[in-house]
This record gives C-alpha cells, sequence and structure tokens, in this order.
C-alpha cells in the first residue's frame, strides 16, 4: 500500500500520528482487520522435535529412575514443569536422520535386555536405547503432548513399520498388541501423527522423488488404522529447502495417499552448509543481519512449496509440515561437533518469531510446524547441564506466543520501515493477530532492527478494546542470552510501550524486541 492510499484510509486523528512516524523516517504502520477472518492458527504449529542426538534425550528428558536429579519413572521434573508451562502440542521422535536406522524393537522390554547400537550419525556413540517407545510416550503422557513419530524407510522393513502401529494401537488378540501388554502397557496409545520416514533424499536413504514416492505408497499402506475411531494422520518426507522439483513428484504421485508434506529449513547464519556456519554468541551485526536474512527466506519456501501443492491439491487438505527449522549456528567451543550444542540469544528468538509470524500467515496450507529441537540441541527450548536448568530465548518466545494457538488469524497491513545493512535491507518489523476463542485479540510484533526504536501507528479495525497490556522480550545485545550462571538475563517483561485511544494504538518497539499485546 502506497502513503497516500495508507492516509486515505486513515481516520483523521491516526493521520497525525502517522505523519509522525513517516517524518521521523519511513513509515511504520499497521491496520489490523478484526473485522475480517483468517484460517484458525493450527496449534501444531507450536510443535517441537526431540532426536537421539546429544544430549536432547540422555540428560536433557531422560536421567533415569535411580539418577540423583528429580524424576518421575527416570523423566526429568524440571524438565516437564517447564514443557508443561508451553503446551507443546505434538513432539516428533526418534528423529531427524536416527530414526531412519532406529529398530523400535530394540527399545522394548526390560531394559538391561536392550541391545545397544551405534549412533552413527550422530557423533558415533553407542546408545543404549533406555529410552524407547514406552519411555517416550510416557514423557509425552507428562508433559501433555500428542506424540510424533517418525518410521524407519530407509533401512527398515515394512513389516516393521506395521507391527510397530500395530504394538502402539491396537487393542486386538494380537502378537504385537500382546507384546506390548507383556511390557506393562494394557491400553493401546493413541497416536496422532506418524511420518514415513525421514530427509529421504538424504540420510533417510539417499532417494530419488520418484522412487521415494513409490517407497512412500508401499510403506504408507500398512500404517494401518487399528484404532479406528482416531486415524492416523501420514506426512510424507518432504522436500529440503528450494527443492521444488521432489514438491513437485511426491504431490503428483502420492498426494493423494498423504495427509501432510513435510519441509525442512534450517537457517544458517553464514548461509552455507561448507566452513563456518557462525557462532551462536560472538557475532557483530554482519551475521546479526545475514542470520535474519536468511531466516526471512522461510516466507519464500513456503510460498513457493505451497503454489506447488496448490496445483495438485486446490482444497488444501493436505498440510505443509515444516518439522524441522531453526537456527543452526557451530557447536559451542570444546563440545562433541555430532551433539549439536548451541547456546541461544536474543537472535534466536527474533528468529523464532519472525518464523512463528510466516507459519501464521499461511495457517491456510501450514498445518504443522517443528522447531529443531527441544534440549541441548540446536534452537533449543532448554539447556541442562546434570542437575542445572535454563530457558532460553527462544523458549520465551514460545511461552509469548502461545495465545495464538488454535486462535482465529486475522488480517494485518503491515508498512514497515528497513533494516538496512550496507547495501541490503529486510523489514525492521513483522506483525501477527489472532482472536482467541474467549474474544480477546492478541497483537504479536517483532523489531529487529539493531539499533532505534520504532514507533508504529495502528489502526483497529473492528476491535472494541477499552485496554492493551503486553509483555516484551529483549536484551542490551542480540547476543544477550541466557547462562547456567545468569539464567534470568533474557526473559519476559511487562511492556508499557503501548497506547490505546478508540480504534488507534500506537506501539513503540525497542530495537531488537519482541512484544505480545493483549487487546480486550
Ligand atoms: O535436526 C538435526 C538433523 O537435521 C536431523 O537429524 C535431520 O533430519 C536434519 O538434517
Amino acid at each position: 500500500m502506497t502513503i497516500p492510499q495508507l492516509l486515505h484510509r486513515l481516520p483523521a486523528g491516526l493521520i497525525l500520528l502517522t505523519l509522525a512516524a513517516t517524518l521521523r523516517g519511513q513509515p511504520a504502520t499497521l491496520v489490523l482487520h478484526a473485522d475480517q477472518s483468517g484460517p484458525v492458527i493450527s496449534r501444531n504449529l507450536y510443535g517441537q522435535f526431540s532426536e537421539h542426538l546429544g544430549a536432547c534425550i540422555y540428560g536433557g528428558i531422560w536421567v533415569g529412575p535411580d539418577s540423583p536429579i528429580p524424576n518421575t519413572r527416570g523423566i526429568r521434573n524440571d524438565v516437564v514443569a517447564a514443557l508443561k508451562a508451553l503446551a507443546v502440542p505434538q513432539l516428533r521422535w526418534p528423529g531427524g536422520c536416527f530414526a531412519d536406522e532406529y529398530h523400535w524393537k530394540d527399545g522394548i522390554g526390560p531394559r538391561e535386555l536392550r541391545p545397544k547400537m551405534i549412533n552413527t550419525h550422530w557423533g558415533g556413540v553407542t546408545e543404549s536405547n533406555a529410552f524407547g517407545t514406552h519411555e517416550f510416550l510416557d514423557f509425552c503422557e507428562q508433559i501433555g503432548t500428542e506424540p510424533y513419530l517418525c518410521g524407519n524407510v530407509g533401512s527398515g522393513t515394512v513389516q516393521e513399520m506395521m507391527e510397530w502401529v500395530e504394538y502402539l494401537t491396537s487393542d486386538a488378540d494380537s502378537p504385537m498388541a500382546n507384546l506390548r501388554r507383556k511390557n506393562g502397557r494394557a491400553a493401546p496409545w493413541k497416536i496422532k501423527y506418524f511420518a514415513v520416514g525421514n530427509e529421504s533424499w538424504g540420510c533417510g536413504g539417499n532417494m530419488r522423488p520418484e522412487y521415494y514416492a513409490d517407497e512412500f505408497r508401499r510403506y504408507n499402506t500398512f500404517v494401518k488404522n487399528y484404532d479406528r475411531d482416531n486415524p492416523i494422520q501420514r506426512i510424507a518426507g518432504g522436500p529440503n529447502a528450494e527443492a521444488y522439483d521432489w514438491t513437485d513428484v511426491l504431490m503428483k504421485n502420492a498426494g493423494r495417499q498423504m495427509n501432510g508434506l513435510s519441509l525442512h529449513y534450517y537457517t544458517l547464519p553464514s548461509g552455507s552448509w561448507s566452513g563456518q556456519k557462525g557462532s551462536a554468541t560472538q557475532f557483530g551485526e554482519n551475521e546479526y543481519f545475514s542470520t535474519l536474512r536468511n531466516a526471512l527466506r522461510m516466507e519464500e519456501l513456503v510460498t513457493k512449496h505451497s503454489a506447488i501443492m496448490d496445483k495438485y491439491d486446490p482444497q488444501k487438505r493436505v498440510g505443509l509440515v515444516i518439522d524441522e527449522w531453526g537456527v543452526w549456528t557451530d557447536v559451542e567451543p570444546g563440545t562433541n561437533p555430532g551433539f549439536l550444542y548451541q547456546q541461544n540469544s536474543l537472535r534466536d528468538a527474533l528468529v523464532a518469531a519472525l518464523n512463528l509470524h510466516i507459519f501464521q500467515a499461511h495457517a491456510d496450507r501450514v498445518k504443522m510446524a517443528n522447531i529443531a529441537q527441544m534440549i541441548n540441541v540446536l534452537q533449543a527450548m532448554i539447556l541442562t547441564d546434570q542437575e542445572k536448568m535454563l530457558l532460553t530465548p527462544t523458549y520465551h518466545v514460545f511461552e509469548m506466543f502461545r495465545v495464538h494457538q488454535d486462535a482465529t488469524s486475522l488480517p494485518v497491513e503491515l508498512t514497515s520501515p528497513d533494516y538496512q545493512y550496507g547495501a541490503d535491507k529486510i523489514p525492521a518489523l513483522s506483525a501477527s493477530a489472532s482472536r482467541d476463542k474467549a474474544g480477546v485479540v492478541h497483537l504479536s510484533l517483532v523489531n529487529v532492527g539493531s539499533d532505534k526504536p520504532v514507533t508504529l501507528a495502528c489502526v483497529l479495525a473492528g476491535v472494541s478494546a477499552k485496554a492493551v497490556t503486553g509483555r516484551i522480550l529483549t536484551g542490551a545485545a542480540a547476543t544477550a542470552h541466557n547462562t547456567f550462571d545468569a539464567p534470568h538475563t533474557v526473559e519476559p517483561a511487562a511492556f508499557t510501550g503501548a497506547s490505546l485511544a478508540g480504534d488507534k494504538l500506537s506501539v513503540t518497539l525497542p530495537p531488537m524486541s519482541v512484544v505480545v499485546l493483549t487487546l480486550q
């Protein structure tokens, strides 16, 4: 929208405000259309991912029943309490690359009898299989999340996958259901989401899309609905980043058989897989800017993959499932390169908020997303060190954005000033709004600009709010992060930079900040 068009739309009082914003530089304006409504923002956009990788499972979730760290049946109590506060909708497990070499029968029965294996992808360490199907599903029940299991296509058999589904969900007098009973679980679990392989173009088997499409169709045939009242949603392994051909071939050949198609895209500070990716906490403005610019590529990827899906599925029956996303940096110095342990700064919080806004803007097609990963790996929610635990800036964004889960999206028209760095620029602001089931409107805002506050002049069309309250997440520097010695450096605080007058809202956003406003 041009400035004259915008001014034409705005009520007289707000024109003054807008001009004030415009005169200081580029305009910063927003029209929130609470008089219209978009698609429901599935809570599943707020999902997470836990892989047998580094200290995600062992140390992060599982310490074993004999550990001095307080636990319930071997699962850390502090981690469970922290995750319950996020209302995690679903959790993906056991991988990742690990899923395509995982044999589920090795992870059931008495723990002392379970065979070990080598985790070839992640550090070559010995996997004890102490955390298996029962332990994972116990963890899901403890935190109140839906399990999202990933089956082994790369090195497993159809029979193995079929039997896992029977073991999990059948209530019959059948070999696998009886084996489950023998292992201490009488009632079947309800499994809503099941992925048929992971990254089959790479670590999951180096397949071509035509071949995988056929493999998907074959394996998927045997993912049976033993529990007819709770049919399983089947997710096909989708493309890596801009591999549009993969999406095309999969949709063409197997679109009718799937409920979701996955997409993986990681934000690399350097933008390159070869060489250094960049440090999680030691970076200057150059890498800060490139990280945000690279994160914003998600918009293009989602738009283009969605357009291909539209060709084959105009009704949008098949969800785009972004089941691996997040910042991927170099590991922390001195840690095992195969464990992908990285710190998490204010920059990560901004990247998380930008991505969540993108997913919400595409809520008609994006039906699920899972950040990589939950604990101690990549862009984690939680870091642990023995008995210590801290919440990362990314955790706080997920907690602040909880209000959008299952709310109805509301269109926003945002005019943002640029954040210019050298010859390059990105929008400084990002916004998303929703109305929850109680009728309360929430507006989340991000200012990625590195040095200036931005005053945003908003018109609230169709909102009859009497008050605005808010919370902010920001810090002294983009590199600000929480440590075990100073775990509260970056955490949400009350926000006082918003004022409401009738249908006009003015918000002053500090640089590098995430704000969530409640209008009621
Ligand atoms: O999340 C780490 C790894 O990244 C996963 O195992 C794999 O699927 C992806 O390449």
